[in-house]
């Protein structure tokens, strides 16, 4: 196993016996699994209000505002993407810039609108300075909030746009492109892989494999009735 990936499943508490070892983290005095399950007992307004006030890694140095999801809470469609960028910092909205047109332009393409029976997060609620890829320690701070909306929104499918987000949420290091064009389960919900919107924009050959994509959560969606 890679430091990265220990370091992520020790942060979510999985590991009980790094969990005593490890120092307070930056959050205030709760280790990552106490914080985690005091996480995965909110409500949506508690929710909202602990991402909005979130010190649990460096990014609330540097980001504007935090980032929780856009759309439907009761939405079938959960779409997760990797971590808001610029524009999204200063709306306060997931995918609101380039990669956020095509996204919606790929959910019109099956029939879906943002904001109806569909509803847009991302794994980490922190823009990283620069749209640096996401670190490790931030994913681990991050996840008990995707995990929480998952809980709460209780969607029947789940989309994950690139590898950060399929990654995270399958807890695998397997490379997108093989972790497309199959159906994998987060927590007995069907979720499909696909290319990120803002990778489409640079490598438009791979968007008929993202359509495959789309066109194999709208038949996984069918079937869930
Ligand atoms: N890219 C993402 O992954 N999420 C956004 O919200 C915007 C761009």
């Amino acid at each position: 196993m890679s430091v990265s990936r220990e370091l992520v499943l020790k942060e979510l508490g999985i590991d009980p016996v790094w969990r005593l070892k490890q120092r307070p983290t930056a959050a205030g005095d709760e280790v990552g699994a106490d914080r985690r399950s005091r996480i995965l007992q909110m409500d949506w307004m508690q929710l909202k209000e602990a991402v909005a006030n979130c010190t649990a890694c460096d990014l609330h140095k540097t980001r504007t505002r935090g980032v929780i999801g856009v759309g439907d809470e009761k939405a079938e469609w959960l779409i997760i993407g990797e971590a808001p960028g610029a524009d999204e910092d200063a709306k306060g909205e997931p995918f609101v810039g380039q990669a956020g047109k095509l996204l919606d332009a790929m959910l019109a393409a099956i029939g879906l609108k943002r904001g109806e029976n569909v509803y847009i997060a991302n794994v980490l609620k922190s823009r990283p300075p620069g749209n640096r890829n996401p670190m490790p320690e931030e994913v681990a701070a991050c996840m008990p909030y995707l995990e929480r909306q998952i809980q709460l929104i209780r969607p029947k499918i789940i989309l994950a746009l690139g590898r950060f987000a399929a990654q995270s949420l399958l807890n695998t290091e397997e490379a997108i492109g093989r972790l497309r064009g199959r159906v994998h389960q987060y927590q007995g919900i069907p979720l499909i892989v696909t290319y990120h919107p803002a990778y489409l924009l640079r490598n438009l050959p791979d968007k008929e494999k993202a359509w495959e994509d789309l066109c194999l959560a709208r038949e996984t969606m069918k079937k869930t009735g």
